[in-house]
């Protein structure tokens, strides 16, 4: 066959438009890192950080004038504006393809990549700006790029000229413990955590491969996730202006802005599952638990709480809850003339530190049952349920014959009570639940009783506690500390 001129011409035009046309489509495939370090990118000296703004008010903030301020500096300077929601009032932001505000809240008509601002990152590092915050000389961004590749840390900051500037912290957070502890830092300028005013860079892959990056308030948010993970932040002395027309400078705006931040930082704690932070010269926030509250886990099943599968002990405040109740009903037990004693996991718990093991969920104590009408609260307990004075509840347990107290109508933290009879000579009751630790003992442990610390007040003991909890646990209890039941889940993972 023969091609005339026209055809072979036009063969050629459409070769060559397909071969465009894939050359584009591979272009477009191609992963969003190699295109960022294309070589256009990289001969020149086009921004390699990307400035996030996420932490401002939408009713009051200084975005607009911060942005303006590094587009100043370099046109090309890309910035991401983050938002749940669309802001009210609208953000007057300049209309230039490298300025974006990204809504996290997912829409229905977008596409799930839309609201991640991963998505819209392309530079090597971010910076973590505030609202408030401005730049007035070029090339502070660069600063601190180098000093990052400089130092040892994986976090650098810049302190805000603001009337609040940054200072450094350490911090130290337990999961397990759900816990934070911050202090002021020993080591300046290397930090865990700062409070104040500041600007955060650090790589991008390292910001978005955080739990929450965009958590707020960013800056609480922020270092707890990067302290738990053991990377620190190095404050420059390289400090941003102050904007000149400051947000939340009237009283009222400060006082939402407040309001709301305290909001934001309840909900981020206890999303991140923080629910005691202390500080310096102890001061203590908690967070969670409540009488008003339910506890802060479900009904206990096979004797291993929920929170054990999550790695983590009793919550700090289910544990002072639990503390509370017992010094409690053991103030009422003790002026009743009622005999009790502390059995169980809170007698093992006092033999090894005088406190309720960190992962155990409620409090045993035993109680002679010849007592049980001298206490007016039991007699009630009898009948029927009674919430006393204090707001606790007294009642007979739906599982057996022995008695619960609770720390709420709400909260069902709880102090069992387990009343025993003697029967020649042996402690003896007549429901038994199926548990090692249940079973008869010889009476002669309670002849006498003993004081022993526990939870922070002094409680009735049986003598020679260390043989009783070995006739009830087993050789070695003491020492060999171990989840309730090992079956399920084992202290030591096995
Ligand atoms: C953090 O833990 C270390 C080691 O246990 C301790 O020396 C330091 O004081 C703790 N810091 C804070 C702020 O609690
Ligand atoms: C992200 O974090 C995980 C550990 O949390 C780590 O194994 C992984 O290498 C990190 N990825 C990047 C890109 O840094």
């Amino acid at each position: 066959m023969r091609l005339t001129r026209c055809q072979a011409a036009l063969a050629a035009a459409i070769t060559l438009n397909l071969l465009v046309l894939f050359y584009f489509s591979w272009l477009q495939h191609q992963p969003r890192n190699s295109r960022a370090r294309s070589p256009r990118r990289a001969s020149t000296t086009g921004p390699r950080v990307t400035v996030l703004v996420r932490e401002f008010e939408a009713f009051d903030n200084a975005v607009p004038e911060l942005v303006d301020s590094f587009l100043q500096q370099d046109p090309a300077q890309p910035v991401v504006v983050v938002a749940d929601t669309l802001p009210y009032p609208p953000l007057a932001l300049p209309r230039v393809p490298n300025v974006r505000l990204v809504l996290l809240q997912p829409a229905l008509d977008r596409p799930a990549a839309a609201s991640r601002p991963e998505t819209y990152v392309a530079t090597e590092f971010v910076a973590l700006m505030p609202d408030g915050a401005r730049t007035e000389s070029p090339g502070q961004l660069e600063r601190m790029v180098e000093a990052l590749r400089a130092g040892g840390t994986r976090l650098v900051a810049a302190p805000i000229a603001t009337a609040n500037p940054a200072r450094c912290l350490a911090l130290n957070v337990s999961l397990r413990e759900w816990t934070a502890h911050y202090a002021p830092a020993p080591a300046m300028p290397r930090c865990d955590a700062l409070d104040g005013d500041a600007v955060v860079l650090l790589r991008t892959r390292d910001f978005f491969n955080l739990s929450a990056p965009l958590a707020r308030p960013l800056g609480s948010s922020l270092f707890l996730q990067t302290a738990l993970r053991g990377w620190s932040v190095q404050l420059l002395a390289l400090p941003f202006s102050a904007a000149r027309q400051p947000p939340l400078a009237t009283a009222h705006a400060r006082w939402k802005a407040e309001r709301e931040g305290r909001t934001r930082r309840a909900a981020l704690l206890h999303a991140l599952g923080i629910r005691l932070v202390s500080w310096a010269g102890g001061r203590l926030e908690w967070f969670g638990c409540g009488k008003e509250s339910t506890r802060c886990f479900g009904t206990v099943v096979g004797d291993t709480p929920s929170y054990l599968y999550e790695g983590r002990w009793t919550p700090p405040c289910c544990l002072r809850a639990l503390r509370e109740t017992a010094r409690y009903v053991v103030g009422v037990l003790e002026a009743a003339g009622v005999r009790y004693w502390l059995e169980g996991g809170s007698l093992l718990g006092a033999a090894r530190h005088g406190d309720i093991i960190p992962w155990d969920y409620d409090v045993d104590l035993g109680i002679y049952l010849e007592d049980v009408g001298n206490c007016e609260q039991l007699r009630g307990a009898e009948a029927g349920s009674v919430v006393d004075e204090r707001g606790f509840v007294w009642e007979k347990a739906v599982e057996g014959d022995f008695f619960r107290v609770q720390y709420s109508e709400t909260n069902h933290l709880h102090v069992d009570l387990w009343p025993f009879y003697p029967r020649n000579g042996v402690m003896t009751k007549d429901t038994w639940l199926d548990h090692r630790q249940d079973v008869e003992f010889p009476e002669h442990f309670l002849q006498p009783l003993v004081p022993l610390p526990f939870a922070g007040f002094v409680a009735q003991a049986p003598n020679n506690y260390r043989r009783f909890l070995e006739l009830k646990f087993g050789p070695g209890v003491i020492e060999n500390p171990e989840y309730p039941n090992p079956a399920l889940l084992s202290l030591t993972g096995g």
